[in-house]
């Protein structure tokens, strides 16, 4: 059994619900570690395209994930992620690595892989966001949350998004994702994305960012003080 001093905070929600940039902003916040667990999923997924793995042949994803190093850096606000050694930054945000990260995420040797690094990461304290940040990675965090929104407004949300990343799509073919990977990542047999039965959870459909920040610190503000944090989750084997 594991404890830690500092906080662990989760934020779990579908795609477009607001929990990247909020708990980068809390983390910023708290002064503490950001971890983008879908970051690392996405990473994976790149790996298995770039070797030609199928996003369904758990065992060589299971090899994989054990050959391959997922590092993250700052580079002033923005979060950079590292693919051995690659700055792969922009290029797993890709609408076709979206799709391929909800299909490796749902294989068991990946998701055990990840966890495990994911855990290593919360000795100093963390934010981190994700599917199965409050039920599975850290299931004793002392605050959880969940952030929903409605499907629209979530695409809407993902559309902006690309665009500002300079990937043009059609808001119609967004929608299509947004709703393929929202039915993936809730029916999937492992870690599947729910609220952990003690997070807060949050409709952010009409919600600025800004609104949405005050609601989680001033929660945690009223909430328990930090408590040491007891890591005592089962893990998933394969
Ligand atoms: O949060 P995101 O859109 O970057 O995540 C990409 C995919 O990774 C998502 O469709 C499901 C998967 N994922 C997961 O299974 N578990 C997590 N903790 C985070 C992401």
């Amino acid at each position: 059994m594991k404890t830690h001093t500092a906080p662990v905070i989760t934020i779990d929600g579908p795609v477009g619900s607001g929990k990247s940039t909020i708990g980068r902003m809390l983390a910023e916040r708290l002064g503490i570690l950001y971890l983008d667990t879908g970051a690392m999923y996405r990473a994976v997924a790149l790996a298995a395209r770039q070797r030609g793995i199928a996003p369904d042949d758990d065992a060589a994803l299971g090899r994989l994930c054990g050959r391959i190093r997922i590092s993250f850096s700052r580079d002033g606000g923005r979060q950079l992620v590292f693919l051995d050694g690659a700055d792969v930054t922009g290029e797993i945000r890709l609408p076709e690595i979206s799709m391929l990260a909800s299909a490796v995420s749902a294989q068991p040797c990946v998701r055990a892989a990840m966890v495990a690094q994911q855990r290593a990461c919360a000795e100093n304290g963390v934010v981190a966001d994700g599917r199965d940040a409050g039920t599975v990675i850290f299931p004793q965090a002392p605050f959880k949350f969940y952030l929903d929104a409605n499907v629209e407004v979530r695409a809407r949300r993902r559309h902006k998004e690309l665009i500002e990343k300079n990937i043009p799509m059609e808001y119609s073919g967004v929608l299509k994702e947004v709703e393929q990977r929202d039915h993936n990542d809730t029916t999937r047999l492992h870690a599947p994305l729910k609220p952990a039965p003690d997070a807060v959870i949050l409709d952010t459909s009409l919600m600025t960012i800004e609104e949405v920040l005050t609601a989680l610190v001033s929660h945690i503000e009223r909430g328990r003080p930090l408590l040491p944090y007891t890591q005592t989750g089962t893990q998933e084997t394969c």
